[in-house]
């Protein structure tokens, strides 16, 4: 039995979802990333209970540090983007955490950079606050280790893990604790077009972003040299994933879960040899009404393909691969 919920939360399950493909599903990803970052820093004295945690989030970090928070008896304040929904901010607020949103934006960079500069006066303000730094502070690869350990002893064989890039910790964490037990596991990492991240600011998507991955300013939690493959996958591209996983498979998740669906179906493809480990880092009770509402023009996965690119300047919607080769960014 589980002490607290968010312990319960943290914990992904490993589904089946086709020949050779594992989904890592996860109800709330950054549960288990927050937990293990504030137990660490509770543990080596940085923070003591009672103390206020701080960071900016888009969504689903905000409420894993609310629950790390609660669990611990510590103070949580978010500066959120309009990302964040109602159903977090009614949480939230009777979690106890204080969010502050900032004003609507459709410049990412714009919104990023105005909550890091609010991060920065609130830190003025509260010297004793302390900043998580959640895209920055290592720490926040910590939980993925015994996740890792949990697929390693449950999948047989070489393994491909595919993920969303967004801070970088998630996948990162799961292909370096894996590679620990099997050196052979190899990482694909799934990014939508725009993001600076790996390279693709020049290729705007006309639809709207996926929630959680990419970036427009670079991450220090994001190591580069951990990457054999990138994947560039649209809007377009990754309704038709999610939407096939949910007709397919019945497992409702988000938009960069049907990014990464598509990566990894298309792993399998190429190596039929290796089990393909999927993150889905959240449901689908977001993407209601922009992703599954729009079930009926979703194209069919099987006919889409990705662009094989040998140089980011040939990176093309819907979708682009291309071999990183774990080299670091240039
Ligand atoms: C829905 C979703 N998918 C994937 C990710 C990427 O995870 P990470 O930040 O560990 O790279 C995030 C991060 O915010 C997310 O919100």
């Amino acid at each position: 039995m589980d002490d607290h919920i968010a312990d319960a939360i943290g914990r992904p399950d490993l589904v089946r979802a086709g020949d050779g493909l594992v989904c890592l599903r996860f109800e709330t990803m950054k549960v288990v990333s927050a937990l293990a970052a504030v137990e660490h820093l509770l543990g080596t004295g940085v923070v003591r209970r009672g103390d206020t945690l701080l960071d900016s989030s888009s969504g689903i970090y905000a409420y894993a540090l609310a629950l790390a928070c609660h669990r611990h008896g510590l103070r949580c304040h978010i500066v959120g983007s309009t990302t964040v929904d109602e159903t977090l901010r009614v949480q939230l607020a009777v979690l106890g955490a204080r969010l502050e949103q900032m004003p609507p934006s459709a410049d990412l960079k714009l919104d990023q950079s105005r909550r890091v500069r609010r991060v920065r006066e609130i830190l003025r303000d509260n010297p004793g606050y302390h900043w998580m730094r959640q895209y920055h502070d290592d720490v926040h690869y910590l939980g993925y280790r015994e996740v890792a350990h949990r697929i390693a002893g449950e999948v047989d064989g070489p393994v491909t893990v595919v993920g969303g890039v967004g801070s970088g910790a998630s996948s990162g964490a799961l292909a370096t604790y894996l590679r620990d037990r099997l050196p052979s596991v190899e990482l694909a990492g799934v990014q939508p077009f725009g993001s600076v991240t790996f390279g693709s600011e020049h290729v705007a998507d006309p639809e709207i972003i996926i929630a959680g991955i990419g970036s427009s300013i670079p991450f220090g939690n994001v190591r580069h040299r951990l990457y054999d493959t990138i994947h560039w996958i649209g809007f377009e591209a990754a309704l038709a994933g999610s939407v096939h996983l949910l007709r397919e498979h019945a497992v409702f998740a988000g938009l960069s879960t049907g990014a990464a669906y598509l990566a990894a179906r298309w792993e399998r493809r190429l190596r039929p040899d290796r089990t393909v480990v999927f993150v889905a880092a959240d449901t689908g009770h977001r993407y209601v009404g922009t992703v599954f509402a729009r079930h009926a023009e979703a194209r069919p996965v099987a006919g889409l393909a990705p662009h094989a690119v040998t140089a980011r300047d040939e990176l093309a919607l819907p979708w682009s691969r291309m071999a990183w080769n774990r080299a670091s960014f240039p």
